[in-house]
């Protein structure tokens, strides 16, 4: 528990389990890019700190792109619709894309990065997601591949390591079950 948020956060994946399984993200990562130099793209904001610990531990060259979608809003509950709030910078056509997100919860919202980033025809597009809540996926969305995944976390909402509630907690360097 934090002394400043009594009651309400319990560890859930410490910041060492965190740091070892990014670490071994970053080395079948660097593997299977090598001489390949894949376009990553970080979905803003809660992939932020991942992205910023997965990029340091790489062996082998990468460029960085960001995208941030909506759909959360402020609250734990998805609106249901995907917005497009800022886009990618870089052409991905003919690029190795690596999309690197925090969390899969129903996938909508990776679901429609997909779709966006394929109509801009990159030679392949993976992905990367710390935390996969496949509890929470929407069944027509049973389908969707996550090719490089940290942890399953239970159907709860947590926080940290970049990861909100309410725009509180990304700080935290450790990842939270939010109690109700
Ligand atoms: P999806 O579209 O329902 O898969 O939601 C994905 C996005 O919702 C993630 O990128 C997060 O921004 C947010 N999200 C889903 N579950 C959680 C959670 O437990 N904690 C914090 N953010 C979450």
């Amino acid at each position: 528990m934090l002394a400043s948020q009594p009651g309400k956060l319990r560890v859930l994946l410490s910041r060492q389990q965190v740091q070892g399984r990014v670490a071994a993200l970053a080395a079948d990562i660097s593997r299977d890019y090598r001489d390949k130099r894949p376009l990553l793209v970080g979905v803003l904001k809660g992939s932020f700190v991942f992205l910023a610990d997965l990029l340091r531990r790489l062996t082998t060259p990468v460029t960085i792109d960001f995208v941030r979608l909506g759909s959360y809003g402020l609250g734990t509950m998805t609106s249901g619709k995907v917005e497009l709030l800022l886009d990618v910078a870089t052409p991905v056509k003919g690029r190795h894309v690596l999309v690197v997100e925090d969390i899969v919860d129903s996938g909508l919202s990776l679901s429609y990065l997909l779709g966006h980033l394929r109509r801009g025809e990159p030679a392949s597009v993976k992905v990367c997601a710390l935390l996969d809540k496949p509890a929470r996926r929407q069944s027509r969305f049973a389908g969707l591949a996550i090719d490089y995944l940290g942890f399953t976390v239970p159907d709860a909402f947590v926080v940290g390591y970049g990861l909100d509630f309410a725009e509180d907690y990304r700080y935290l360097p450790d990842i939270y079950l939010l109690e109700p």
